[in-house]
């Protein structure tokens, strides 16, 4: 294994480590910056079409197209494309959470029948080509099949996570008319065994679903509906091959809500073929995979990393990867320790809030964990004590710490150094990938210079894996991300800088979004059903900064007269419409909120009480006042 070598501020990748990478010099971003549509055609070529695209980009702004014309099927590209070679060899292993309880393996093999047997059992059930199947599930093998096998007759997946309250799964099965709904009697999480099936025919109550396949995970009793059936039932009898769906490039693979500035969560819409290229590429380059890699990513697959880097990405290439089904700290701390030294892991893939909480619980790590050659980070900006802890006690000073930014509307990572090539500078996410254009503009739409901030974009042709739209809301799309500096340049709601080496540092969101626990949460939808209820006048919530989770919500209520709620009323809002991941730090009932002239609440000013800022100028305020009885209450 190679050494890092440190230069200045930063790190890069010795002779020995750029021997093993796929990428070993700068020569590559030459050649994609060049002409980035025929780089990504010929990366595009490695995979299997059933039939070659005809034309490699089209820009219908602000809509765009690659490989219209293809055919492709990516169940077919992570199962078929791998069985001549690695037939027998371990694609995925299973950790339960309970100790007690022994891993399961599948090999190529298996999954390819499995994934058969189970989308054999979807048409049965009457799943039709271009259909939406709600899969609402645990980090179980069985949830990945479920994915596949949606894929290969062509069916859309739209994955709920399983945290979420069965009124956030009520919104999404809703939105997208889903008939079937996939799910398990439970699961385990920090010891506790988790009920998901009553969270499953609570969430469809109302919905279009009128049968619910259920896994049995933890054999606990469920309650069985007209048309309810159980997976192993299903799937027993059904033939070993179904076969794949010859897809369009641009037809819909799967649909993942996510939460933006406003109201409701929007659908973002991802196609067959882009999305199957880049979930390829970005995973074979930017985590090196080879084939005696053990690739772990802790990401859910209620979440897109989950989607791309638990799922796809690691199949895609025919790597071996684990899938663990609890919290990674349970039931000691260094459980994830353990867990990698088990599988001798390669490649650790995990969240800043996931390394907070480790440095905090573990402190030193006493495991030399001598398999890792990559650790890699996702979902938030890593603050710099966090990334020297990750790079010393978990690399042990030899892997280099990748910090991969993306989004859910991307699809996967645009933005990494690459393994080979580096450099890795702490809290610096480095290089766009390949390919990939970005600018950092202001306000006005002009390009700041060095070191200054500016809103984050991507220029055309953009990257082939990212959304081809919002589901049934075109004027969404259009507005969140093409509004802000015309229909051809993406706007990625983030606020970023590039130092002079053109080394991209993200700071934040430039919307109302916060990252709680990387955990993508939006205030204005907290605001909206906390608003709802009619005991409440109004309220804000804005995020402030916490030293685990990165952000966390504070909520500021103000009742109408003489209506009476507490705490816990509010509480049980949000952990009912959202669940238990936007819990609030904190609820305040206060008189009034702080507010413009116009009418504007200033939540700014709120998440000032919290960051020990300066006020700055209140003079501007309607109600100045508000600001003492505010900062009153929270000393209190
Ligand atoms: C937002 C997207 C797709 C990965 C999982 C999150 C923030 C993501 C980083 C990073 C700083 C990051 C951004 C982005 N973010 N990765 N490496 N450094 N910020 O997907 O839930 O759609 O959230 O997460 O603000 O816009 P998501």
């Amino acid at each position: 294994m190679g050494k890092l070598i440190k230069k200045e501020d930063a790190y890069y990748p010795d002779k020995e480590f750029k021997k093993r990478a796929w990428v070993k010099d700068n020569s590559i971003y030459k050649k994609a910056n060049r002409d980035p549509i025929k780089f990504w055609d010929e990366l595009a070529r490695e995979l299997h079409w059933f039939r070659k695209w005809k034309k490699t980009f089209k820009h219908e702004p602000p809509y765009f197209h690659w490989f219209t014309g293809g055919k492709i099927n990516i169940s077919y590209n992570c199962l078929e494309r791998n069985l001549e070679k690695r037939r027998n060899k371990v694609a995925l292993i299973w950790e339960p959470e309970p100790k007690n309880e022994r891993e399961r393996v599948f090999t190529y093999y298996d999954l390819y029948r499995q994934v058969n047997k189970f989308a054999n059992s979807l048409k049965e059930m009457g799943v039709n080509k271009g259909d939406v199947v709600g899969i609402y599930m645990p980090m179980i093998p069985e949830s990945l099949i479920a994915m596949l096998a949606c894929a290969r007759i062509g069916a859309i997946h739209t994955v709920v996570f399983s945290a979420f309250s069965p009124k956030a799964l009520n919104i999404r099965l809703n939105q997208t008319n889903a008939k079937i709904l996939i799910t398990a009697d439970g699961y385990y999480r920090k010891g506790k065994e988790m009920n998901l099936k009553a969270n499953a025919d609570k969430g469809s109550k109302g919905t279009k679903v009128k049968k619910v396949v259920t896994v049995r995970r933890t054999n606990s009793k469920i309650k069985k509906k007209k048309g309810d059936c159980y997976w192993d039932e299903v799937i027993e009898k059904q033939k070993d091959y179904c076969k794949p769906a010859e897809m369009n490039a641009e037809d819909t693979l799967f649909i993942l809500f996510t939460s933006g500035s406003t109201g409701k969560p929007k659908g973002v819409m991802h196609a067959c073929g882009g999305y199957t290229v880049q979930a390829y590429w970005t995973a074979k380059l930017i985590f090196d995979l080879c084939d005696n890699d053990i690739f772990w990513s802790t990401a859910d697959i209620g979440w897109i990393t989950g989607h791309t880097y638990s799922c796809y990405g690691p199949l895609l290439n025919g790597t071996t990867f684990v899938l663990y089904e609890g919290v990674p700290d349970y039931p000691e701390t260094d459980r994830w320790c353990h867990i990698i030294e088990k599988y001798g892991v390669t490649t650790f893939y995990t969240a800043p809030t996931a390394i907070r909480m480790f440095e905090k619980e573990v402190g030193k790590v006493k495991e030399n964990l001598k398999t890792l050659q990559l650790i890699a980070s996702v979902g938030e900006p890593i603050n710099e004590e966090a990334w020297k802890w990750f790079f010393k006690q978990v690399g042990k000073g030899n892997c280099p710490v990748l910090d991969t930014w993306w989004q859910t509307e991307t699809g996967g990572i645009l933005i990494t150094s690459l393994p080979g090539v580096g450099p890795f500078k702490p809290t610096f996410a480095g290089m766009p990938f390949p390919g990939v254009q970005t600018d950092i503009l202001d306000n006005k739409g002009k390009k700041v210079k060095a070191n200054q901030k500016g809103n984050l974009v991507i220029l055309p042709p953009f990257s082939p894996g990212m959304l081809r739209g919002v589901y049934k809301n075109p004027k969404k799309y259009k507005k969140t991300y093409f509004g802000e500096y015309g229909d051809k340049v993406y706007f990625t709601e983030d606020i970023a800088y590039k130092d002079k080496k053109g080394l991209v540092r993200i700071v934040g969101r430039a919307d109302d979004v916060i990252k709680v626990a990387g955990h993508r949460i939006s205030t204005g939808e907290m605001e909206n059903i906390i608003d709802s209820n009619n005991k409440v006048a109004e309220c804000a919530v804005v995020g402030i900064p916490h030293k685990i989770k990165g952000e966390t919500p504070v909520v500021f209520v103000v009742l109408n007269p003489k209506k009476k709620a507490t705490e816990k009323d509010i509480l049980k809002l949000i952990t009912e419409g959202i669940g238990k991941i936007a819990k609030p730090q904190k609820i305040f009932f206060v008189k009034d909120l702080p507010k413009t002239r116009s009418g504007k609440i200033m939540r700014r000013i709120l998440r000032k009480f919290f960051t020990g800022e300066d006020l700055g100028d209140l003079s501007t305020l309607a109600n100045p006042q508000t600001v003492d009885e505010i900062k009153k209450k929270i000393k209190k």
